[in-house]
């Protein structure tokens, strides 16, 4: 995401204390950010906090002269946004805005704020599923607001039901994909992401270190820009992005079978997960107990999903990723051409920034006609944005 000016307001609810950290992992992606209490929100999570997270004077005071930069408060703050997202949003707060309320200084800034808005409801399960909220929820959404539902767990009182406040990630995944632009809009693609695991027995099997940050980017960058993600993936630590229709497998025969299922009607295939190449030929339904010997364990390899794939390419965009010790360009080159593919993203494990575990890669990208395009380091998610403008541009190629 580009820095961008970004408005919080926060309103009161137990749950306020995660604005805290929505306003720290935005600092942290580089933007300048604002924060406006409400004065019950004051009661759960003091001004001093904010002050301390955005390094700026937070605002709670409709009557403050000096929250002006010349005019009037409201109208300042909701000039300054690029965006607004109000974490958490009490029943009251969503009441107020859907009804045209300007009663405090935050329902008066949204009440004059023409950029995009989200607004994340939390409250008891209850409040939650009351009919008068949920028409006033209605109306936020026919006014253009993004609403990102809460969810099903742990709520204040203890007890577990709808309204709990989604994890500051997940809100500010739904505040950028609504301040991006929707250019892979109407491309249904297939991400496959992690490792997979081949059995040897119940307690043991054969794997590598991916742990599917690259595939996870690639998914959430498409879901961002408008597309209907489909992620196979293996098993990883991470959260799959909401949206994304998502199939969990283990084995490099069970990735084949889900990747095969969702091929037929997609358009664009990137294929980030680290395959195993070959599994046990047997493997054993028991515990399989030493003998104090040498063990030796037969290995098959396993099906080779993107070149098959590639065999039945039809209009589809096919991407594949290269993953070397040596020789990286040459490797790429012949993995391109050997599965079909219009796009290989290479890069060499040993280079430091790139690979496994990583949060940044280090890649060339060489396309069908063989030109070769180096990128610098960079985070996985903007690699991501890479890729996903080679595919957009091929599957507009295709279309037209
Ligand atoms: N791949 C696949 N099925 C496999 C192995 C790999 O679809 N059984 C895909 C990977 O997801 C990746 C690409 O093929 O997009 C290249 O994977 P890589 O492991 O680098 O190459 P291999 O084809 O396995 O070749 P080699 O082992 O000779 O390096």
């Amino acid at each position: 995401m580009q820095p961008s000016r970004i408005l919080v307001g926060v309103s009161g609810g137990v749950a306020a204390f995660k604005a805290c950290l929505l306003v720290r992992r935005l600092r942290r992606d580089g933007h300048e950010v604002r924060v406006i209490l409400t004065r019950s929100a004051a009661r759960f999570v003091g001004a001093p906090t904010f002050h301390a997270l955005t390094s700026h004077r937070v605002y709670d005071d409709m009557w403050d002269p000096s929250a002006a930069e010349g005019g009037e408060p409201h109208v300042d703050l909701s000039a300054w946004a690029d965006a607004a997202i109000v974490y958490p949003a009490t029943a009251d707060l969503v009441a107020r805005v859907a009804s045209g309320r300007s009663d405090d200084l935050l329902a008066a800034t949204l009440l004059c704020l023409e950029r995009p808005l989200v607004v994340c409801p939390a409250m008891h399960a209850r409040m939650y599923r009351n009919f008068f909220f949920g028409e006033a929820l209605k109306k936020l959404r026919l006014g253009g607001v993004t609403v990102l539902e809460a969810e099903v767990g742990e709520l204040a009182s203890g007890e577990v039901g709808e309204g709990r406040l989604p994890e500051p990630d997940a809100a500010v995944e739904a505040l950028y994909t609504r301040m991006t632009a929707k250019d892979l809009g109407g491309l249904r693609i297939l991400v496959t992401a992690g490792p997979t695991r081949e059995h040897l027995d119940p307690v043991r099997f054969l794997s590598n270190p991916s742990t599917g940050k690259m595939g996870y980017a690639v998914a959430r960058m498409a879901l961002r820009r408008g597309a209907r993600v489909s992620l196979v993936t293996g098993p990883t630590d991470l959260v799959p992005p909401r949206g994304a229709e998502v199939e969990r497998v283990e084995s490099a025969a069970q990735m084949a079978a889900a990747v095969h299922r969702a091929y037929e009607g997609c358009d664009a295939v990137v294929m980030c997960a680290a395959v195993a190449d070959f599994a046990p030929a047997e493997v054993s339904p028991r515990k399989v107990h030493k003998t104090g010997g040498p063990v030796s364990v037969e290995l098959r390899p396993t099906e080779d999903i993107l070149r098959s794939l590639g065999e039945r390419k039809g209009h589809r965009v096919l991407v594949g990723f290269a993953m070397e010790t040596d020789d990286l360009e040459g490797s790429a080159r012949r993995k391109r051409a050997a599965k079909n593919l219009d796009l290989v993203v290479g890069n060499d494990v040993t280079t430091q920034g790139a690979g496994f575990g990583t949060d940044t890669n280090v890649v060339i990208l060489i396309g069908a006609t063989g030109t070769i395009e180096r990128l610098p380091r960079l985070p996985k998610e903007e690699v991501a944005h890479r890729i996903l403008d080679r595919v957009a541009a091929l599957a507009a190629e295709r279309r037209s």
